[in-house]
């Protein structure tokens, strides 16, 4: 028997083999619709991810419209390169795009015209939203096994065997019919599978089912991530933020308790974009590097100013904004007066905003 070659693999793969010499689960950002654009990947890369996913892009239209392809995906060279950490250790990261399709054919040709700039594609079977359930996709997908097989199967009948071609889930009412549809979908050699464990019908403020996510495990033959609520990458002192459930469980406890392979975080991330590289709250230099970010790759003004206030929300201690200082932080009116107001209360970080790429 041919033993295969890293390139006749998956190099997302790679990621997970290197995170397990580390004996640590694989530190993944999740799609977040709006969110996860450039910018922030790049600030996300910085601060110890290993896997990034681009926001949810409808295939259909990603395939259809070159407007679509330019104004739903943009990356930089340095995106997928390695970064130091400060210890000296090199870091491999993917880029993942996801997408929504409920045909073959558009979720095979948007894999292919997106595959020389990424790492794999995701299919999302999880996105609860009625017009996506109307459109039959998202979690409509739950209902149809056959058909995310036949899906995945399109896709990596199109890519090179070095892209990975993923799917990312809720679980149902009936954990048996998740268990039945894992079955399905992994006879289509899809490469791994993201559990995100909340139901259809349940909202972020539901705690995720972390004893389903470990049930499932036993299915699951390929790489597993669990995601819901990762906001600390060590077991908190105390509840960082008021947004935070008080039942919050670190990186460690869930890939614990989960068994997974890696850990996803989507709105952990937003509020604290340093979490997996072990900050507790976002340290100023973070701010100060993603201004940095923002700047050499602009994205709209009012995403930018939202990301900063989001992420110094739960600073801890003497940086932390006051009130007032907040409100006039979220009254600055474009970039200029973002940048200003940053560099009057910390100072710029200027080699950070001239030189992005100061990565850790
Ligand atoms: C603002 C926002 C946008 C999201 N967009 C997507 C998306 O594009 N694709 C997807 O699969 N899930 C999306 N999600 C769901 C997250 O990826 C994740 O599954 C969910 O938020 C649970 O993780 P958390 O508890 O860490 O927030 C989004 C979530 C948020 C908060």
């Amino acid at each position: 028997m041919m033993i295969p070659t890293q390139s006749e693999r998956p190099r997302v793969l790679d990621i997970f083999d290197a995170a397990k010499e580390d004996a640590r689960p694989v530190y993944i950002a999740a799609p977040m619709v709006r969110y996860t654009k450039l910018p922030f990947r790049l600030l996300l890369r910085s601060y110890a991810t290993d896997i990034l996913y681009t926001p949810m892009m409808l295939a259909h239209e990603f395939v259809r419209s070159s407007f679509a392809r330019d104004s739903d995906f943009t990356t930089h060279p340095d995106e997928r390169l390695p970064t130091m950490s400060p210890s000296g250790k090199s870091r491999k990261h993917a880029l993942i795009a996801q997408f929504a399709a409920s045909s073959p054919d558009d979720f095979a040709r948007a894999a292919e015209l997106i595959s020389p700039w990424v790492d794999g594609v995701d299919l999302n079977c999880g996105c609860p939203q009625s017009w996506a359930i109307h459109e039959g996709i998202g979690c409509a997908l739950m209902a149809s096994p056959e058909s995310v097989a036949e899906m995945v199967r399109a896709a990596k009948a199109r890519l090179p065997r070095s892209k990975s071609v993923s799917v990312k889930i809720r679980i149902h009412p009936d954990l048996n019919e998740t268990i039945r549809w894992l079955e399905i979908v992994q006879a289509s050699d899809v490469d791994y599978i993201t559990v995100h464990g909340r139901l259809r019908s349940q909202r972020s403020s539901t705690p995720p089912d972390f004893a389903a996510i470990r049930k499932l495990r036993a299915h699951i033959r390929v790489p597993m991530i669990a995601n819901g609520d990762v906001y600390t990458l060590a077991s908190p002192s105390a509840p960082l933020s008021s947004s935070q459930p008080p039942s919050v469980k670190s990186v460690r406890q869930i890939a614990e308790l989960t068994q997974a392979d890696g850990v996803m975080s989507a709105r952990g991330l937003l509020e604290n974009p340093a979490l997996f590289a072990g900050f507790e709250a976002t340290p100023v230099e973070c701010v100060q590097r993603f201004l940095g970010y923002a700047v050499k790759c602009p994205i709209p003004y009012p995403l930018v100013l939202h990301h900063v206030g989001e992420m110094t929300q739960f600073m801890e201690g003497r940086i932390r904004m006051g009130k007032e200082e907040r409100k006039q932080l979220m009254a600055c009116a474009d970039l200029l007066e973002l940048l200003d107001f940053v560099d009057v209360k910390w100072g710029l970080g200027e080699k950070v905003v001239l030189d992005g790429n100061s990565d850790e």
